[in-house]
Order: structure tokens, then C-alpha cells, then sequence
């Protein structure tokens, strides 16, 4: 006995395997609130527009709200031959009411009804990681205050290149998290369109009543296009662009993190909670958080590539392949709210060891750029100075000098432009200080990027 709910026109049963193949119910069963939201909207839309009777729409919207309970509580059992959870919804819904239960999919299919279903779901999820993001960023925010006098080496090439404010080095990430919350927020802009009506891909004969339905979940817009509604994914790629680059900026600050804690550079310490030891060797402590992230940012690469892929050769409108869509997403979703909760938390419990921080930058040519620019304003052509600067760079690494501590005859045996105020000019304290621009690393423009931070 073939009992699906399309099975009128087959004459044999479906294959076992194929069953198992095509099923999206063991990851889609996922999307039930949603699913069930949307019939509720959809029932009265249809007792509204007179295509049911009101009587009936009560009774389909108390069952769908008695199966919502059921599988909230887990009673209820998923079983694969409902293909998908439209499916195991709607026979539930009819085992529970009987033929009233039939009228629901009346001007509709389930190729409007999923679309619906990851629209609603990606709303929501949308809107937790945007949440998220902000937590994430007040962590950032609160280490830079904390630590707002220290001073660390910067780099270029992972060479020490300037010396920067350690919060500064910290809100380069609160900029590039709050262009991933925009990139959200754009994206979220054509996630929230509402594609109920468009059927199959045609649309529909009854007399429907999109913006009802639309109102009632909370959608300011219909679907312009019932072909392109039932087909359209670019709002799931968008999530996934702009989450792989969320992922990218993620897996630099992990790299970073990594580098930091190592015995070579010892410049924090990662939280115990947030690390785990090695089998064998007693002394390791591996930063595998960050590893982790790290390496997930792969996965969610792939998640992008998948959908992009997926999507690439599909002729209108609807095909199979699109059910497809759902496990990268999730995963996409998943991985990225762990992310941003475990990091908020890790970031709260790094340990900073300013002697390694500063002792690191002992040698003081980081200071070079800054000597050469002291000769520019001394009227030495850069060029010149550059060079002069690069002699006493090699002086410097020759006899085994510190570039801040060499004395005035040192700096004027190079050239006669040098005066006393360079002993002045040339510490790690100065030159930070004199980087007072928008965007630039002093005390007093990293807290008044603070500030405006905070008054966002
Ligand atoms: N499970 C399907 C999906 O996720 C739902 C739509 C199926 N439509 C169809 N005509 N077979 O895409």
C-alpha cells in the first residue's frame, strides 16, 4: 500500500532506498515552528478569503497547534516516510482532524511553503547573531579600556614594523565584526520578503490574500515574481558570504591568538577553560579553540561553495537539488553562533603579559620610521633620511645597541641634524602619541573611537 500524500497517480510503492535518499526530514524537522507558523497564517488567510470555512481554519490552527506541542515535548515521531516536515505536519495534522486537515494545502505547495519556512528561519537566526556580534564586540571593547596604556610592537609581514596601542590593535576587530553585522543586516533586508502565494511556481487560481499572510508573520514585503520566489537561494548565499567572511575575520584573530601564546612570543595567556593539554606531552596547554575556529572557517567556506555550486546550472523554477540547500546553512548557523559565544567568553579570561609585550620591542628599532621622520621635519629630504636611518639600524644590530638609548654623540656622528630632543622624541610612549589622527593608534583617539563606540 503506497499511503504518501502525492501517491494518487503512482501504481508502486517508493524504492526503501529512495525513501532514505530523497527524505529531508532528518534535518529539516528543524524548521517546524516555522512551518507551522506559516499554515497557521496560511489557514486563516484562506477562511478569511472565504476558500475554507472559518470553522474549518479553527480546527486546522488548534491541530497545528497541538502538533507544535508535540514536538516541542518530543512526542512526536519523525518517520522518514513522511518525506519532509511539511509532510509529517500535514498527515499528522489530518490523523488529528481528519479530512478537515486535507484542506489546508489548498493554494499552496510545498516549494512556496519551504522557501517560507527557511525565510522565517533565517530571520530569526539573523537577528540571534546579530546579538551575538554585539556581546562579541562589548568583550572587545572592555579589554581595549582595560588595557587601554599598553603599548605592543605592530606588524607588517609579521615583522615588527610601528608600535601601536594594544586596544588599538583590538578595535581593528570591532571594525571588521561591525561591517559583518551590516553585511547581516543587508542581507537580512531580502530574507524578510514573503513568497507564500506563489505556488508550485505559477501562483494560484484562488482568490489568496498575500499581504495577510505577509502581515501576519511579521513580513513588510511580497515576492514581486511566483517563478523566482520558489527558486530564488541568493538570500541563503548572501547569509553564507557574509558569514564566511565573519569566519575569515574570526580565523585571523584565532591565528593571532595562536601566535600570541606561544613560548616564543608569550604575550597572553589563553584561559585554561578555553585550552586542553596533550596526551603525552605534561607541559602543553594548545589553544584548540582557536585552532578549531580556525579550521571551521573551512567548513563554512565550503557551505558557501556548496550553495554556489548548487544553484549554478538549475533551469527555472523549482528542482530537487535545492532541497539541498539546508544542511550547509545550518551548519553555517550553528558554527557561527558557537563561535561568537565561545570567543565572547574565552576573550573575557586572556591573561596579558605586558613584560613580554614590552620587552619584545628591547632593541627599539621599531622606533626607525619614527627617526627618519624626526630628520623629514628637520627639512632631510625622506629619501636621505631613510638611508641615514637604515646606517644606524645596522650600528644598532652591529654592537648590540638599543635605537632609544644610543647617546646624543651616537645620533650625531650620523648626522648633524640630530639634537638633544631626539632622546626625547624617540620613545615607544612618543611616537604612539603622535599618531593623533582619525583612525590613528594615540591614547586619545583610540578612546574617542571608544566613546563613539559606545554612544552607537
Ligand atoms: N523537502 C523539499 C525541500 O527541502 C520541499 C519541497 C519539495 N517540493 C517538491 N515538489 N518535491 O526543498
Amino acid at each position: 500500500m503506497n499511503n504518501k500524500l502525492w501517491s494518487g497517480r503512482f501504481k508502486e510503492t517508493t524504492n526503501k532506498l529512495v525513501e532514505e535518499f530523497t527524505a529531508s526530514i532528518p534535518f529539516d524537522w528543524k524548521l517546524y515552528k516555522y512551518d507551522i507558523a506559516g499554515s497557521i497564517a496560511h489557514a486563516r488567510m484562506l477562511a478569511k478569503k472565504g476558500i475554507t470555512k472559518k470553522a474549518e481554519a479553527g480546527k486546522i490552527v488548534k491541530g497545528l497547534k497541538t502538533i507544535e506541542k508535540e514536538i516541542d515535548s518530543g512526542k512526536f515521531r519523525f518517520s522518514i516516510e513522511d518525506e519532509d516536515i511539511h509532510m509529517a505536519v500535514e498527515r499528522r495534522l489530518i490523523s488529528l482532524i481528519g479530512d478537515t486537515g486535507k484542506k489546508l494545502h489548498t493554494a499552496r505547495s510545498r516549494n512556496d511553503q519551504v522557501s517560507l519556512d527557511i525565510r522565517l528561519y533565517l530571520r530569526d537566526e539573523i537577528k540571534g547573531i546579530i546579538s551575538l556580534i554585539k556581546k562579541f564586540q562589548g568583550a572587545l571593547i572592555l579589554l581595549a579600556k582595560k588595557n587601554i596604556n599598553l603599548i605592543m610592537p605592530g606588524y607588517t609581514h609579521l615583522q615588527q614594523a610601528q608600535p601601536i596601542l594594544f586596544s588599538h590593535h583590538l578595535l581593528a576587530y570591532y571594525e571588521m565584526f561591525k561591517r559583518d553585522k551590516e553585511r547581516l543586516e543587508d542581507c537580512y533586508k531580502r530574507t524578510d520578503v514573503m513568497p507564500l502565494g506563489s505556488g508550485a511556481l505559477a501562483g494560484t487560481t484562488f482568490p489568496i490574500d498575500r499581504g495577510y499572510v505577509a502581515r501576519q508573520l511579521g513580513f513588510d514585503n511580497v515576492t514581486n515574481n511566483s517563478l523566482d520566489a520558489v527558486s530564488d537561494r541568493d538570500f541563503v548565499i548572501e547569509f553564507l558570504a557574509a558569514s564566511s567572511i565573519m569566519m575569515m575575520h574570526f580565523s585571523r584573530m584565532s591565528e593571532e591568538l595562536i601566535i600570541w601564546s606561544t613560548s616564543e612570543f608569550g604575550f597572553i595567556e589563553l584561559p585554561d577553560a578555553f585550552c586542553t593539554g596533550s596526551s603525552m606531552m605534561p607541559q602543553k596547554k594548545n589553544p584548540d579553540v582557536a585552532e578549531l575556529v580556525r579550521g571551521k572557517t573551512g567548513r563554512i567556506y565550503g557551505n558557501l561553495l556548496s550553495l554556489l555550486v548548487l544553484m549554478k546550472g538549475l533551469p527555472l523554477s523549482y528542482n530537487r537539488d535545492m532541497q539541498e540547500d539546508k544542511e550547509p546553512l545550518f551548519d553555517t548557523v550553528d558554527t557561527l553562533k558557537a563561535a561568537l559565544m565561545i570567543y565572547t567568553e574565552m576573550i573575557k579570561g586572556i591573561k596579558i603579559s605586558r613584560n613580554r609585550i614590552q620587552s619584545a620591542m628591547a632593541d627599539g628599532l621599531i622606533l626607525a620610521t619614527d627617526v627618519a621622520d624626526y630628520l623629514v621635519k628637520k627639512a632631510v629630504p625622506f629619501r636621505t633620511a631613510h638611508e641615514i636611518v637604515g646606517r644606524i639600524v645596522r650600528y644598532c644590530l652591529d654592537k648590540g645597541r638599543p635605537l632609544n638609548k644610543l647617546a646624543l654623540s651616537e645620533w650625531k656622528g650620523f648626522s648633524s641634524k640630530f639634537d638633544s630632543d631626539i632622546l626625547k622624541m624617540i620613545t615607544i610612549e612618543k611616537v604612539v602619541e603622535k599618531r593623533d589622527h582619525i583612525g590613528g593608534t594615540s591614547k586619545k583617539q583610540v578612546l574617542k573611537r571608544i566613546r563613539e563606540i559606545e554612544d552607537l
